[in-house]
């Protein structure tokens, strides 16, 4: 019986083709036709020795095995390749004509299905098709995954100019309202300190940084004779106010893939718990937690900034009229969880 020390030596790096047959003589003329065809062949007595061989060598583009062997058997070894060395090209040999088996093969990844005797001009044409075939998977592998990853750093780089552009706006929006400069800002750090205190981190804390920001942009298309209105705001004037939240969603859609938990801020701020809030009347837990939390920090804001409709009132009165309306407007966990993270939210600089 051929054993591992039957198989010829070899010089790692360099070969390009594994024969695995536990019949000496049958191994050899293969390799001899093999060679002559240009290969550098390894040789393998068994499937159990040929995956010692592959773990000594790494992956070789072509394998040539039997069927039928001790041990592991033709199956077991191309059940293993195809797991651990998927980018070889198994070719199966057989001295016997099962259909069936030739089609499990094949099912199971091998790159054909060859019977003994095999001719020199048969192998030759089997194992051509059989490397061209690996090729051109190849190829097609290096184009899609190049190709994917230009069209997502293109994406990014689109999304990030997007955003810069956004926030410039954000900027206009506040330069042109005295009474609203540094609100966004504010809102964004009120609402990060919050969320953190819930237990928010990583991207989604990012998504409610950038939420807060942006969350009035949609303000961007209110007339300013009404958001600077000192006094009360006829119908008309409310449903241009209400209408921010929609517009704004409608502003920032291209981020609706990659930051979906930023439109639903810009979208949902103005609902309240107890469903009275716009623009879609959502209530309880179907406000999104993000849009609960910004709108906490947005109402306090707004609190303790001097308004054309009213004068500014100090945080401990603030504080008392978010806990007043916790339940009804506001939701009572984001209210106590922005309390206890205001002392840190309140130190942290400016930067409008
Ligand atoms: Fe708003």
């Amino acid at each position: 019986m051929p054993d591992a020390q039957d198989a010829k030596p070899f010089v790692a790096g360099s070969a390009n083709c594994l024969v695995v047959d536990d019949e000496p003589s049958v191994r050899r003329s293969l390799v001899r036709m093999l060679q002559a065809q240009g290969f550098n062949c390894l040789e393998a007595g068994s499937g159990r020795e040929a995956l010692e061989v592959l773990q000594r060598v790494g992956e070789t583009p072509l394998i040539i095995s039997d069927m039928r062997m001790p041990g592991l058997d033709g199956i077991g070894l191309l059940e293993a390749v195809r797991r651990s060395y998927p980018d070889s090209s198994v070719i199966m040999l057989s001295g016997m004509s099962e259909t069936t088996t030739a089609v499990d093969c094949l099912h199971m990844g091998a790159a054909d299905f060859l019977l003994k005797p095999i001719s020199m001009s048969e192998l030759q044409a089997r194992v051509s098709r059989a490397l061209e075939k690996r090729a051109l998977v190849l190829q097609n592998r290096f184009y899609h995954e190049n190709l994917e990853r230009q069209v997502h750093e293109q994406a990014v780089r689109i999304q990030e100019l997007f955003l810069q552009g956004v926030q410039m706006l954000a900027r206009a929006l506040e330069a042109k309202d005295a009474y609203t400069r540094g609100h966004s800002i504010r809102v964004s750090q009120y609402a990060v300190a919050t969320a953190s205190e819930l237990g928010f981190t990583a991207e989604p804390l990012d998504g409610i940084r950038l939420g807060g920001e942006l969350h009035d942009i949609g303000k961007i298309g209110t007339k300013e004779s009404v958001l600077h209105k000192p006094g009360t705001l006829t119908d008309d004037e409310f449903r241009q106010i209400h209408e921010h939240p929609v517009l704004g969603e409608r502003m920032l859609s291209p981020l609706v893939q990659e930051s979906p938990d930023v439109l639903r801020i810009v979208r949902s701020h103005h609902e309240r718990l107890d469903g009275q809030g716009f623009p879609d009347g959502l209530r309880g837990e179907k406000i999104p937690i993000e849009a609960r939390i910004v709108a906490v920090a947005d109402t306090f804001d707004a609190i303790t900034t001097r308004r054309p409709y009213r004068e500014s009132r100090p945080a401990e009165e603030a504080v008392a009229e978010l806990r007043r309306v916790a339940g009804t407007q506001l939701d009572p966990q984001a209210v106590e969880a922005f309390v206890s993270a205001y002392p840190d939210a309140h130190d942290l600089p400016l930067s409008a």
